[in-house]
């Protein structure tokens, strides 16, 4: 007799999981049923963001980019720019870049196998799993971060959860754990169950269907898991944007290729130490960018959080009053500030953008 390798209780918990969806879960996501292409989209953007923002940008994405073909025929500025207050870009070069290869090396068409989808960039072992699971219903384990405190929670496994050793222990427990058949649906149970019940403050677990045999709920370790990440203090960086305005218009330059904001518009960045004094400011936009400025403000200072550091950003807004030269390098440009706020700069930018725009009908 072939044995069943799934132990009873995770069997359990698969099927718990497909009935709670059918009844509880989400049906109407806009990416739900539709083809491997916008699947790919949506886990991509949901990657580090949740389902109520992501919607209205997978919208703006699909209908500008209906195809990997017109993706890939477009510009990455055009992809950032639809990109724009998602915030983590890379996301978006990546998906212009793997759009590319999707042309060259599977003609245009995404491909169907586990192991391919993992080889495209900006694809990890969760993300190729979920693409699989519902475009082409292969039986293939996610382990994104809700999964990840659903299945610490349910296993009670203590440790932080992006330590290696604790990630192959929760590895193990979703592959353990996947069902026979119904796996789009198991998957997206999943995700549902860690996004609306399983939550990381305030879980439902009364309405929980894992809950009789949830061991953290039976050792009243709910609250304690996942065990937290250990605290780091992150460092700290400052910066000076350089608000150039001249008439309706505003100075952008292009960020390099890699590292933050990369390939986003951003006014021009100063180390603060080289702006001690107002009158640096204005020499120094003398000599880098032959403009005139005076009625130069600070604006009150700002921090911007990224993953691995803080940025404190001081912005000094400048009013240009010769006819600046034109612009000769290819990364800087003088642009309308509502026509900046349509192009590939991030949230800090916008905010900035739009606090000018505010500033400028009060006057
Ligand atoms: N998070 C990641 N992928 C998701 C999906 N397909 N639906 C809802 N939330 C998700």
């Amino acid at each position: 007799m072939i044995k069943n390798r799934n132990n009873p209780r995770s069997e359990l918990f698969a099927h718990r999981i497909i009935d709670w969806q059918q009844q509880h879960g989400r049906h109407d996501l806009p990416w739900q049923g539709a083809d491997a292409y916008r699947i790919w989209l949506s886990e991509i953007m949901l990657q580090q963001t949740q389902v109520v923002t992501v919607i209205p940008y997978y919208h703006r994405f699909v209908a500008r980019f209906p195809t990997i073909a017109a993706l890939a025929a477009d510009s990455e500025d055009a992809v950032l720019a639809h990109w724009s207050g998602l915030g983590y870009y890379s996301r978006a070069r990546n998906l212009h870049r793997t759009a590319q290869l999707i042309m060259q090396r599977h003609e245009g068409k995404f491909p169907q196998h586990f192991e391919d989808i993992l080889a495209l960039p900006g694809i990890g072992r969760s993300t190729a799993a979920a693409i699989s699971a519902f475009a082409f219903h292969e039986r293939r384990a996610i382990l994104d971060g809700n999964v990840k405190r659903l299945l610490a929670r349910y296993h009670a496994i203590e440790g932080y959860t992006g330590e290696k050793k604790i990630e192959a222990q929760l590895w193990q427990q979703a592959e353990a754990s996947l069902p026979k058949r119904d796996v789009a649906v198991y998957t997206q149970g999943l995700m549902d169950l860690g996004a609306l019940v399983c939550t990381r403050s305030k879980p439902q677990c009364p309405i929980c269907p894992l809950q009789a045999d949830c061991m953290a709920h039976q050792n009243g370790l709910v609250a304690q898991l996942p065990t937290p990440r250990p605290r780091k203090v992150l460092p700290e960086r400052h910066s000076t944007f350089l608000l150039l305005l001249n008439g309706p218009d505003i100075l952008l330059e292009k960020r390099p290729g890699n590292g933050i904001w990369g390939g986003l518009w951003c006014p021009p960045q100063v180390d603060p130490q080289l702006l001690s004094r107002t009158e640096d400011a204005t020499a120094y936009c003398r000599q880098h960018f032959g403009t005139e400025t005076i009625h130069t403000i600070a604006l009150p200072t700002f921090t911007h959080t990224f993953t691995h550091f803080k940025l404190h950003i001081t912005p000094l807004l400048l009013q240009v009053i010769n006819k600046p030269k034109q612009i000769q390098e290819p990364g800087m440009m003088w642009l309308d500030v509502d026509d900046a706020l349509q192009a590939a700069i991030p949230t800090p930018v916008r905010k900035l953008l739009q606090e000018i725009q505010a500033g400028r009908r009060l006057m």
